[in-house]
């Protein structure tokens, strides 16, 4: 049976998720690739603290020369966070040939240019579907089946933490605090939720997401950021008496070679379909002038969502590395027979 070696550089919320996924999935993920998915090694800051049971210890390490270095590992999930040590070890493993998957949107947003043009020159792959949208796969469909569109807009909720805060506040009326110690506990919020609360990580994914739809280098600092954090339950019982949703929205649009990006609270009419996006969900509308409006709608955070898009991110890299894009109607004959429920 082939094996593809891979290290994560991160246990936490999506470490444990991918851990999960590779293991519990293992026949899908053989089905669609071809290839068992190994985790070799897992780089942690914190050797003693209590992980998940089944995770041998024998695989951790706080040392990235010795994944950096095993020339048997070829793909690097950099599910750390933050803009350093991840970047220079990005670097390290495109520098030594490894393909990468990375789940860091401040990370992509802020240097994912000079990380793609790294990875294009030492012929590498670099995927990082999990840094929008949690497990919706967004990136993929605009890269991919949209891409014979011209992108007029992009625009929606694209921060699972202020969603599911302002979801409670309005729903429940319970505090902020109590509220953001909840979505922190879940796994959905940042290291420092400050990120999620002022805007920062909604504007990241919008600098990603317009990059992406718009075919130009999105500079971070140019798009216009305001969070949830002046919202007060007042606004939002009185939003609600009018009729409206409060929700955070990340908006791009795309007119005459000028663009137009900003993320900010913003009022829905109650009977739109973005008010009814509640709990930690994203949600984003394209519109492409060849296929007119599309609404993706999923999981926006948390460890099992945001582990299927690296693990996607994954076996896509696999299927690439060995040409199998084409022949994956071979592994048909691979499927195991199934029953049909017959209807009565
Ligand atoms: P966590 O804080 O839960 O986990 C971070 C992990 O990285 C920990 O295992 C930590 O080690 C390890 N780590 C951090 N810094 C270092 C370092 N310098 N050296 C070695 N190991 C280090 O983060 P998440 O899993 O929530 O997020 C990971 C990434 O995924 C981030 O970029 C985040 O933005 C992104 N993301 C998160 C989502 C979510 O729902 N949580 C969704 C989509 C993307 P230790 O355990 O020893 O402390
Ligand atoms: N902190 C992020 C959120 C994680 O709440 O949306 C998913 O990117």
């Amino acid at each position: 049976l082939g094996k593809i070696k891979i290290a994560l550089l991160g246990m936490g919320t999506v470490g444990t998720g991918v851990w999960q996924i590779v293991h519990e999935n293992k026949e899908e993920i053989l089905r669609s690739c071809g290839y068992e998915i190994e985790v070799s090694k897992i780089l942690v800051r914190d050797l003693e603290k209590k992980r998940n049971a089944d995770i041998p210890q024998s695989l951790l390490t706080t040392n990235y020369e010795e994944i950096v270095n095993d020339k048997e590992i070829e793909i690097v999930v950099e599910l750390m966070g933050g803009i350093e040590p991840a970047k220079g070890y990005i670097m390290k493993a495109i520098e030594n040939k490894k393909h990468v998957v990375t789940a860091n949107k401040a990370l992509i947003a802020s240097h994912g240019d000079e990380i793609i043009e790294k990875a294009k020159e030492k012929k590498v792959i670099i995927q990082y579907e999990a840094s929008v949208g949690g497990g919706i796969p967004v990136l993929q469909a605009i890269k991919e089946g949209l891409s014979g569109n011209k992108i007029q807009e992009v625009m929606g909720i694209v921060n699972g933490t202020t969603n599911y805060i302002l979801t409670k506040m309005t729903k429940e009326k319970v505090d902020f605090e109590t509220v953001l110690k909840e979505a922190q506990d879940k796994g959905y919020a940042e290291a420092d939720p400050t990120a999620d609360i002022e805007g920062y990580d909604a504007a990241h994914k919008l600098t990603i997401l317009a990059s992406l739809s718009f075919g130009s280098n999105v500079n971070f600092d140019s798009v216009y950021r305001e969070g949830i954090t002046k919202i007060t339950p007042l606004d939002i019982e009185y939003a609600d008496e009018l009729g409206y949703a409060i929700k955070l929205l990340a908006i791009g649009k795309e007119k005459d070679n000028e663009m137009e990006l900003r993320v900010h609270p913003t009022f829905i009419p109650l009977s739109h379909p973005l008010a009814a996006v509640g709990d930690a969900f994203n949600a984003v509308f394209l519109k492409g002038n060849a296929v007119g409006e599309l609404m993706f709608y999923g999981k926006g955070a948390g460890d099992l969502p945001t582990g299927s898009a690296v693990v996607g991110d994954m076996i896509s890299i696999i299927k690439n590395k060995c040409n199998l894009a084409d022949e994956s109607l071979k592994t048909v004959d691979k499927k195991p027979n199934k029953s049909v429920k017959p209807m009565s």
